[in-house]
């Protein structure tokens, strides 16, 4: 009687060999029996898709990965999808991987020829793996007390974008009011000023920088709030990494200063500022809307404001190099511009691609980011841009981004300065299947060092005008 054929065979870690085909993890060292936290979670994220055979209480049940909890003894992997194939294709780097990993047992498709010279090396090699497994490794108290930490991080950006919306909102209606009473001839800023209180009191610029990203923005009003909360969110801790005295008396004037930087425009024709066209340069139009600097800085000047809040004004619009046609008013040197003023010229720009025009689609924050890194030193202060890209980061909060097992998700922390700014904290939204999650993971791509962005892509090219609704239904727990 001639046996049945067997499709599948059962090998040990030092009998994989380079080209082999993998359909099952079968056996783990002893930190899989049981998981801690920390484990658990490895396994949900990176083996996504899949199914587990786990002993629970005593049950042997067969279930989806995402569902492995901590306690559970991990027996078997099975069912990879098409898009795991990199856990399945066998190759050197990938065997001392999984040596490291104290994945010891696989079941693999047979065909593949098994040297018999590695069963030599066999007890060295599982040595090895026991060794590996009871390195030293960090306590489980201090691993969940980090993951507690980014998961606060997350929960707090997202309650704060949620209460800062309705602030924005208010304070881009009040600068749209202040603008037509000035446009009536009655100078009043008052409730700007009333407003610049609350952002400091109630909101939080960070919120509202990663909300730029998230929201539409229109061309006067909520751009002068975005630019108001990135300045205040970027131009403290600059100061606090360079260790110099603000140019201001205080905070309050800092965000009033960057709130009423395009105050001048109170005094352009409402046809210029509301058309839909995107002036040619040498257009009589264009030579209207150059000259709000100059409008903004007499009107503060005659309110008797501080020389700061009216060199912002004046000044934002000057390059680096004047000789720019871009650069105006004429006749400014870069020297006499402040630091103040130079940064906010940078945060000018960075909201006015990153917001959405009337001719133009707006631009994910990461490619705004990229084409200002090859402005600077020409356009703006190189020294300013290098500080302003350590606080915002490459992926500012808020960048949606794909990674590369092709899931996606919300860039919510970026690294301190100094860090690799490609590898923030991100919360995936869509799995790599491209449906939506319910429940929210959080990988710090500091950590996950083989998880990489792959490419940012703007959220409201996927979500709309839900892009924002999307990030505040945000659930990591
Ligand atoms: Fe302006
Ligand atoms: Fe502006």
């Amino acid at each position: 009687m001639v046996a049945p054929k067997k499709k599948n065979r059962e090998i040990s870690i030092g009998d994989l060999k380079q080209g082999m085909v993998i359909t099952a993890y079968t056996s783990f060292t002893s930190r899989y029996r049981p998981m801690d936290k920390v484990t658990s979670d490895f396994i949900r994220h990176n083996f996504r898709n899949t199914r587990a055979i786990i002993n629970r209480n005593g049950i042997k049940q067969d279930i989806p990965i995402q569902y492995v909890s901590p306690g559970d003894d991990l027996l078997r992997i099975h069912s990879f999808p098409p898009e795991l194939k990199k856990l399945i294709t066998v190759n050197k780097p990938f065997i001392k991987e999984l040596q490291k990993r104290g994945m010891i047992g696989f079941q693999i498709k047979v065909g593949m020829e098994i040297a018999d010279e590695s069963r030599r090396d066999l007890k060295e090699l599982i040595k090895l793996v026991e060794q590996t497994s009871n390195k030293p490794r960090k306590s489980p108290s201090i691993i969940q007390e980090k993951k507690q930490e980014k998961i606060e991080i997350v929960n707090t950006l997202i309650r704060k974008v949620r209460e800062s919306h309705e602030v924005r909102n208010k304070t881009a209606a009040s600068i749209e009011n202040t603008m037509d009473q000035i446009r009536k001839g009655k100078i009043n800023i008052s409730e700007i000023q009333q407003f610049a209180k609350q952002i400091i009191q109630s909101a939080s610029e960070d919120a509202m920088t990663a909300l730029t990203g998230l929201r539409q923005s229109d061309q006067i009003y909520a751009h002068c709030v975005d630019v108001g909360a990135i300045f205040q969110a970027t131009y403290f801790k600059i100061l606090e990494r360079k260790g110099t005295r603000s140019a201001f008396q205080n905070q309050y004037d800092a965000i009033l200063g960057a709130l009423l930087h395009d105050l001048g425009k109170a005094k352009i024709p409402k046809s210029i500022i509301d058309s839909t066209e995107h002036f040619d340069k040498n257009s009589r139009a264009t030579q209207i809307l150059r000259s709000h600097p100059v409008f903004g800085a007499e009107m503060l000047a005659r309110m008797n404001m501080p020389n700061s809040i009216i060199d912002m004004t004046h000044y934002h619009h000057v390059k680096q190099d004047t000789a720019m046609l871009s650069s105006y008013p004429a006749g400014v040197d870069f020297k006499d511009v402040l630091f103040e003023t130079r940064l906010l010229s940078i945060v000018d720009i960075y909201q006015a691609l990153v917001g959405k025009r009337n001719y133009k689609k707006s631009w994910s924050p990461p490619s705004t980011m990229r084409y200002l890194n090859a402005l600077a030193g020409v356009e703006y202060d190189l020294k300013v841009w290098e500080q302003f890209l350590q606080v915002m980061g490459i992926y500012p909060k808020g960048s949606l981004v794909e990674l590369n097992d092709d899931s996606l998700g919300f860039v919510m922390s970026v690294p301190n300065p100094g860090k690799d700014l490609e590898s923030p904290l991100v919360a995936v939204i869509r799995n790599s299947q491209g449906e939506d999650m319910a429940h929210h993971d959080i990988i710090d791509l500091s950590v996950e060092k083989d998880i990489k962005i792959v490419r940012d892509i703007d959220s409201q090219d996927v979500f709309g005008d839900h892009a924002l609704d999307v990030f505040t239904s945000i659930s990591v727990s």
